[in-house]
């Protein structure tokens, strides 16, 4: 019989296992930081008292997230997934949420569109390595501590709900990277980079709609900054000349996300790169 059950420290592994079956790079510091934003909405499915999927969940108010999503190859094909997805479902509703997001294989389209998921915009997941290049901007800064709440306040506006608990997280863990472009005292955009050993992952990254020079500025201070390091990010598929000046400069497209709601959305339009598939 399945059943689902909180996941706990001592899943951590058998959670990096799993997922490694997929190659979604998932560490155990990866584990315990969703699980230090959202400790009661991680979950282990068992069949019996047997590990055999996970998923993952955030909530943000209003909005939730579901991600890591994963079944034993074994199991799948006889509802475990479905009861997975519910159960992650029923928690961020229990929570207050009343959008679900989540990123889907555009080959698992299907099974969320049963669970009640309408498809929206399209997202490539890019990969490389930063090209040396000298670039600077006077309107892009640093978001020191005393203008990270201007930042999250701008976040909140686009996105729909607060991702507060997460930006400031991401914002204040040593060796990450924060900018905000601002002319004449207002902010047009911002953008955050989680920086691993060799490896980083930009986003999120908010500008205003038609704003396409701050969203530029900011990815370039960010490319500039993590030269030597496998770059990652999620990039919306509306935004068509930010994907041909990454895919120039040395990126590459792996493959397709399709983001998917439960509801209408809460968001604004605005120029978005995902802060990752896991969380929105
Ligand atoms: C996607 C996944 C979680 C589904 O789990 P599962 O246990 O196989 O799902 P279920 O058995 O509950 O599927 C429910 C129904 O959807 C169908 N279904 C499952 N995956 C499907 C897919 N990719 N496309 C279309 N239908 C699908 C099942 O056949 C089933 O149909 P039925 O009710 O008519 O029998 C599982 O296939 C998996 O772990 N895949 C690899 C990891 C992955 O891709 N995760 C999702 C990231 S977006």
């Amino acid at each position: 019989m399945f059943s689902v059950r909180q996941m706990c420290e001592e899943d951590i592994e058998f959670a990096v296992q799993i997922t490694d079956t997929m190659n979604w790079n998932l560490t155990e510091w990866d584990f315990k930081f969703m699980m230090s934003l959202e400790p009661e909405g991680c979950f282990i499915l068992l069949h019996d008292s047997r590990k055999i999927g996970i998923a993952t969940t955030i909530s943000f108010g209003k909005v939730g997230w579901i991600g890591s999503v994963i079944v034993d190859e074994s199991h799948r094909g006889k509802g475990a997934g479905s009861m997975l997805v519910k159960h992650a479902m029923g928690y961020l509703k229990s929570r207050g949420v009343e959008t679900i997001g989540l990123y889907s294989y555009k080959e698992n389209v299907e099974f969320y569109m049963r669970l009640g998921f309408k498809r929206e915009t399209e997202f490539t997941v890019l990969k490389g390595e930063p090209l040396p290049s000298q670039f600077q901007e006077k309107s892009v800064k640093v978001t020191e501590k005393g203008e990270l709440q201007k930042v999250i306040a701008f976040d909140t506006f686009h996105f729909g709900a607060s991702r507060r608990k997460l930006l400031e997280k991401i914002a204040n863990m040593r060796g990450n990277l924060c900018y905000h472009y601002i002319e004449e005292r207002e902010i047009l955009g911002y953008a955050m980079a989680k920086v691993y050993n060799h490896y980083a992952e930009i986003g999120p990254l908010v500008c205003l709609e038609g704003h396409l020079e701050a969203a530029e500025a900011l990815l370039k201070t960010l490319l500039n900054k993590l030269r030597g390091f496998e770059v990652s990010m999620v990039v919306s598929g509306k935004e068509e000349k930010l994907l041909k000046m990454l895919l120039e400069t040395g990126f590459s497209a792996e493959f397709n996300v399709v983001r998917m709601f439960s509801k209408p959305l809460a968001f604004k339009d605005c120029i978005y790169i995902a802060e990752s598939l896991e969380r929105g």
